[in-house]
């Protein structure tokens, strides 16, 4: 079975990829990722030497290359999580959400009919997407699979777009799909421009910590391992056309987390309890800024047997200690020196 990871080093895809690699020591698993600011070949040192892994720069939206990849290697499968991903940029630059998301799909879903000529036994084309497609929740209610699209920031609008196109190919041309959308991610290697690690590294060094708002928007955290492994299991016993909703069963309320964190920080960094609360700072909304995000996750859980696992605030532990232990990955991010590493690496190869 040989495999094609689109976004595999960043934060979702590289825990994807680690898991594919470790678990399946016959699969290959190709990972296909641009390396824009948000993907990191750091995230994936424990496994990049492994026999069953292979690394393609490569930028989704080149048709031709994308074309002449299904052409080089055959694929029995593609989880497709390459695309820009974050909600405030989507807002200053809409542009290039569209290309990304939109264009980026539409090329990989041609790319595989055209590989795959109608012969689709034992073939997957799997689009990994998110619950901000479902729009804004009131104080009641969760999204599930029977929600209607609403999505209301041009992040969210991309990845509904992109949504409507697997499923018309799957209408259209046969080709097998399944999709998921997911609530909000958190845990190790997630880039710092995301609300949980941004205040992690801004507790750390004593900046302020920009709350939104009143911080009384409403996120359903699910830890980024517990993703991957819903991710294995839709990718292995999804049923072809159906559309899996994925959460952590799991709300908080921005102000309360960021009070949790600094909880947490104060005790790792050995400071007087309170302290880092001091850091709390209200800022200027978001624009359009989505009250409430909250997934039922039922289907998945009756059907598939997948649940989330462990306990919020020891995950939460689990993650700042790993930002702690792991200065020098947030060091190379904001200085981009990964890209050397990324030159260093591969150029002579
Ligand atoms: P991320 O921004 O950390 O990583 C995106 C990756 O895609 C990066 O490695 C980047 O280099 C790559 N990429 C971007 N443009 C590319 C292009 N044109 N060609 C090839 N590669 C390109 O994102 P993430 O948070 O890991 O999210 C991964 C996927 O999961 C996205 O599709 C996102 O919409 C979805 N999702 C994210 C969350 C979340 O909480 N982070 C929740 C639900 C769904
Ligand atoms: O729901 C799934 C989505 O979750 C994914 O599809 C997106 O890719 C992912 O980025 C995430 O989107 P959010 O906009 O919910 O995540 P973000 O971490 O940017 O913000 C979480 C909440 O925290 C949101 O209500 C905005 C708020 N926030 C965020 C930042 C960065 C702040 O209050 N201050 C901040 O500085």
């Amino acid at each position: 079975m040989k495999l094609l990871v689109t976004g595999g080093a960043g934060f979702i895809g590289s825990h994807v990829v680690r898991l594919l690699v470790n678990k399946y020591p016959n699969y290959e698993i190709v990972n296909l990722d641009k390396l824009t600011y948000a993907g990191n070949l750091e995230n994936l040192k424990d496994i990049e030497k492994n026999p069953n892994y292979k690394f393609i720069q490569g930028d989704i939206t080149d048709k031709q290359f994308i074309s002449d990849l299904f052409v080089a290697e055959t694929f029995d499968g593609v989880l497709h999580l390459a695309a820009e991903s974050h909600v405030d940029r989507s807002i200053s630059g809409p542009e290039a959400f569209v290309i990304t998301n939109v264009i980026g799909t539409l090329n990989l879903l041609n790319a595989a009919v055209q590989q795959w000529k109608g012969d689709y036994t034992g073939k997957l084309f799997y689009h990994i997407s998110t619950d901000e497609v479902f729009g804004s929740l009131g104080q009641e209610g969760k999204f599930d699979e029977n929600t209607s699209y609403d999505p209301r920031s041009p992040y969210s609008s991309s990845k509904a777009s992109s949504d409507h196109l697997v499923r018309a190919y799957h209408h259209t041309y046969g080709l097998p799909i399944v999709i998921t959308n997911c609530s909000n991610n958190y845990g190790s290697h997630q880039f710092p421009e995301k609300l949980i690690p941004l205040m992690i590294h801004n507790i750390k060094t004593n900046r302020p910590l920009p709350v939104y708002g009143k911080g009384e928007n409403i996120r359903d955290w699910l830890w980024v391992e517990d993703h991957a492994r819903a991710i294995d299991v839709v990718f292995h016993q999804g049923k072809n056309g159906e559309t899996y909703c994925i959460g952590g069963n799991n709300e908080w309320k921005n102000i309360d987390l960021v009070h949790l964190l600094c909880e947490i920080m104060d005790d790792r960094l050995g400071r007087e309890k309170g302290t880092s609360a001091g850091l709390i700072t209200f800022v200027k909304d978001r624009a359009g800024h989505d009250l409430r995000y909250a997934i039922d996750a039922t289907k998945i859980k009756f059907e598939l047997g997948w649940e989330p696992t462990q306990p919020f605030r020891d995950l939460l532990e689990k993650t700042v200690d790993w930002y702690l232990a792991n200065e020098e990955w947030l060091e190379h991010i904001t200085s981009g020196a990964y890209r050397n590493y990324y030159i260093d690496q591969y150029q002579n190869r």
